[in-house]
């Protein structure tokens, strides 16, 4: 939402690089590339991912076997924890049996230490008919060689020979990390742990933990109690009603935190916490108002977007702040700690005379250096406990001292301009990076912002933006996706918006340049689905899906119509049929758009080379009235802004579905080229949202239109928004009325096609209305 949305992703607009969600009702798609499957190949490809740097195949093979000893050196102990990380994936994924031993060289799996071995995560594996040897200088190296033979062994069906080889690899970055916001929904330790795990067996290594924000507090400290005791909770719009609970939070005990870091220890990932400043205080300003400026407490916000509550920049908070940081640096051994700094809006600082009496004092021209100084004064604290501070790209306004490091959100020019002066810098860039975009445009995908960035778009992304020399290119430690939680109240939102880009990412960050192959990568990923579905991992088959597209105008016209099948991904083989029943790895193969007659429900999955089915058959009813329906992803926005986000009917409801789409700028979608031959009647039906966005000073780029009754109307035009009113609905007091509404009413369009338009008036600071579905009647019922 409008949380780093709306500046930003209104600069997209300009240049032009939204992508409208298309209706998939009248899309013409080219046809898939799909073709019966290959031959399988002589050698099957080993599902590593990420890709590995350098990969010799030998003559020969190895048979793992129960019983089979992992060979560990005497006394070393990051040695055994990689060998026991590896036994206990063994078990879980092939019922394998590998103890421990220690001393001798005849282990079935060798554990070496080898200084020859030059890259600080570097490690060699090599797979001989006599048996394997993972040889790295560093604990990581022996993780990662662990990680890389447990993927080679689940690349290979279960008791199958290992092939023989010599692998060299080490990652391209050193920085491969994602982002998990806990605060604006939660996770449970479990859940963060599975994350951490799926991590792990990606090779990504550092976890940043978004941990305070406006609309909560989840790290006690033991300090200030009220921290947690007040802004870790927040009284949802709806409390207690329609699956909403009576009050969401909740935190992480100092016991769990130091449980989940130890567990990302022990599989070399390191947790950066962020505690964000100056902005999105809310949540410590209503448990402690005098952190804030205005004196008064504010309530933990529900509302996503652009909060205006500040830290005061005083030195009693500085000193407030520093009481906080000594309890997270306990918490937590990373070097790096996240001060945050974004989207700090400086309303109240401002409106603040004493905030403005104290910038004079210390000699400050601006309120940028002012968020600049007090993110120093912590900045140097953290220094003098020997860590560093990383902020978002906005610290840079201000002036910050040169060991900070800058993580580039707002695209890559802050990476540009932080590593020219001197800065390491992380690239995290929305929205390309950001996991809360949809990847897909598919009007079954879940909740999240548009526009999409799809599996392909993560593998394509390049963190060294293109401009820097040398000396800059030499300050990018590396990648980072980001997790924003807003519109993901639940670990299943979470799973299917990590997995697989994570996939993607880790690509991204680990492999060379030269080794990334999209098309590669694809035949890497069935294995991957697989371990997937073993460890009960809610992935997306976004890219998989098919899309099951007609030419509506022919179907309605004639009651035939060409059906043509294809995926995001353009991967796979699809199968199809037409009497409604599951298409399983004998349906008919999709070759060519083929035609049939209505009514037709057509069933399609996509399967990969091996056999295995790469995601759930998606099915479409095409008869009338589907044709002459549009569902709320299928609704365009009015012409304007085309920024929207698709959202949850609540916002701490855990269900996947329903969702709508939010054009939160124009409440207002059109239907273009509505096909309005013989129709007499229409049917509406919208949704209530809670208004629960803030969006700073973007509020006044939101269109209001003039209503004449107190709650507003829903008004339909021909043809254009401000055009001729075909009809027209009041919108009842919302107090009163339920949060689903439908409207039937007759009307008399012209033939032919025309642009229909539904425009919704209802006051801006009132009750928000989504489109849930619009369908055009032959009669009115
Ligand atoms: C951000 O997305 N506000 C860093």
């Amino acid at each position: 939402m409008p949380r780093r949305p709306t500046l930003i992703r209104l600069a997209l607009v300009v240049a032009g690089s939204f992508v409208a969600a298309c209706s998939p009702t009248t899309a013409t798609r080219p046809a898939a590339s799909v073709a019966a499957p290959p031959p399988a190949p002589a050698v099957p490809p080993l599902s590593l991912i990420p890709q590995v740097a350098s990969l010799q195949r030998a003559p020969g093979s190895f048979v793992l076997r129960s019983g089979d000893t992992l060979g560990v050196p005497d006394g070393d102990r990051a040695a055994a924890g990689a060998a026991q990380w590896l036994a206990e994936r063994a078990r879980a994924s092939r019922g394998l049996a590998l103890p421990l031993a220690t001393g001798g060289d005849v282990a079935a799996v060798r554990f070496v230490r080898d200084g020859s071995v030059a890259a600080a995560e570097g490690y060699r594996l090599v797979i001989a008919p006599g048996g394997v040897q993972i040889r790295a200088r560093t604990d990581a190296g022996l993780f990662y060689g662990a990680v890389t033979l447990w993927q080679v062994l689940t690349s290979v069906p279960a008791g199958a020979p290992l092939p023989a080889l010599a692998i060299d690899d080490a990652p391209r970055f050193a920085w491969r990390g994602l982002m998990l916001d806990s605060v604006r929904h939660m996770q449970t330790p479990e859940e963060i742990r599975t994350l951490i795990e799926q991590m792990a067996e990606h090779k990504l290594n550092v976890l940043h933990w978004h941990l305070t924000d406006d609309q909560g507090w989840r790290i006690p400290i033991k300090r200030y109690p009220e921290l947690t005791r007040i802004g870790a909770w927040r009284i949802p719009p709806h409390a207690g009603h329609d699956g909403e609970p009576k009050r969401y939070g909740g935190f992480y005990t100092q016991a769990q935190i130091r449980a989940l870091v130890a567990y990302a220890a022990a599989r070399h990932i390191t947790v950066v916490p962020e505690i964000d400043l100056p902005g999105h205080a809310t949540a410590a300003v209503a448990s402690y108002p005098r952190l804030g400026v205005t004196g008064k407490r504010p309530k933990v916000s529900v509302d996503w977007g652009v909060n205006t509550t500040l830290y005061n920049p005083s030195p009693a908070t500085v000193r407030v702040m520093e009481h906080v940081l000594d309890e997270v640096m306990a918490l937590f051994p990373s070097h790096y700690i996240h001060l945050g700094g974004d989207e700090a809006v400086k309303d109240q600082w401002q409106a603040s005379p004493a905030v403005q009496a104290e910038r004079r004092r210390l000699g400050l021209a601006s309120d940028d250096a002012l968020q600049s100084w007090f993110m120093n004064q912590l900045g140097s604290y953290l220094g003098a406990h020997g860590r560093r501070m990383i902020g978002w790209d906005e610290i840079l306004e201000g002036g910050v001292p040169g060991d900070a490091v800058v993580m580039s959100w707002r695209g890559s020019k802050g990476a540009v301009e932080a590593a020219g002066k001197g800065h390491d810098v992380i690239l995290s860039p929305a929205p390309d990076l950001y996991f809360d975009q949809l990847q897909s445009d598919r009007a079954d995908e879940t909740t999240g912002r548009i526009p999409v960035k799809s599996l392909a778009d993560i593998y394509a992304f390049e963190p060294v933006p293109k401009q820097l020399d040398a000396a800059g290119v030499a300050h990018v430690l590396g990648a980072q996706a980001n997790v924003w939680t807003e519109h993901m109240p639940s670990f299943a939102h979470v799973e299917h918006a990590v997995f697989p880009r994570l996939d993607a990412l880790a690509e991204v960050d680990w492999t060379p340049v030269v080794r990334r192959d999209w098309h590669d990568f694809l035949a890497r990923l069935p294995a991957q689905l697989a371990r997937y579905r073993a460890a009960g991992i809610a992935y997306a088959d976004s890219a998989f899906a098919p899309d099951i597209a007609v030419d509506a105008d022919a179907a309605l016209a004639s009651g035939r119509t060409r059906v043509t099948l294809s995926n995001q991904a353009k991967y796979g083989t699809l199968r199809y049929t037409l009497d409604g029943s599951a298409p399983d790895a004998h349906a008919s193969v999709y070759t060519a758009p083929f035609e049939v007659g209505l009514p037709v429900t057509v069933r399609a999955a996509a399967y990969a080379a091996d056999g295995s089915v790469l995601g759930a058959p998606r099915s479409r009813v095409i008869d009338r009235v589907a044709l002459l329906t549009r569902g709320t992803t299928a609704l365009a926005n009015c012409p304007g802004n085309p920024f929207r986000l698709r959202v949850q009917p609540l916002p701490d409801v855990t269900s996947l579905s329903p969702v709508y789409e939010l054009p939160l700028f124009n409440r207002c979608q059109q239907w273009a080229d509505a096909p309005l031959d013989g129709i007499h009647g229409l049917h509406v039906v919208l949704q209530r949202l809670p208004n629960n966005y803030a969006l700073a000073h973007d509020a006044k780029l939101v269109v209001q239109r003039p209503h004449a009754t107190p709650f507003g109307e829903l008004v339909v035009h021909l043809d254009r928004c401000d055009g001729e009113v075909l009809n027209q609905w009041t919108l009842p007091d919302p107090s009163r009325a339920p949060r689903t509404l439908t409207f039937n009413a007759a009307i008399t369009p012209p033939p032919g096609r025309h642009t229909l338009c539904f425009a919704l008036t209802a006051p801006n600071d009132g009750p928000l209305y989504v489109f849930d579905r619009v369908q055009l009647l032959d009669a009115v019922r």
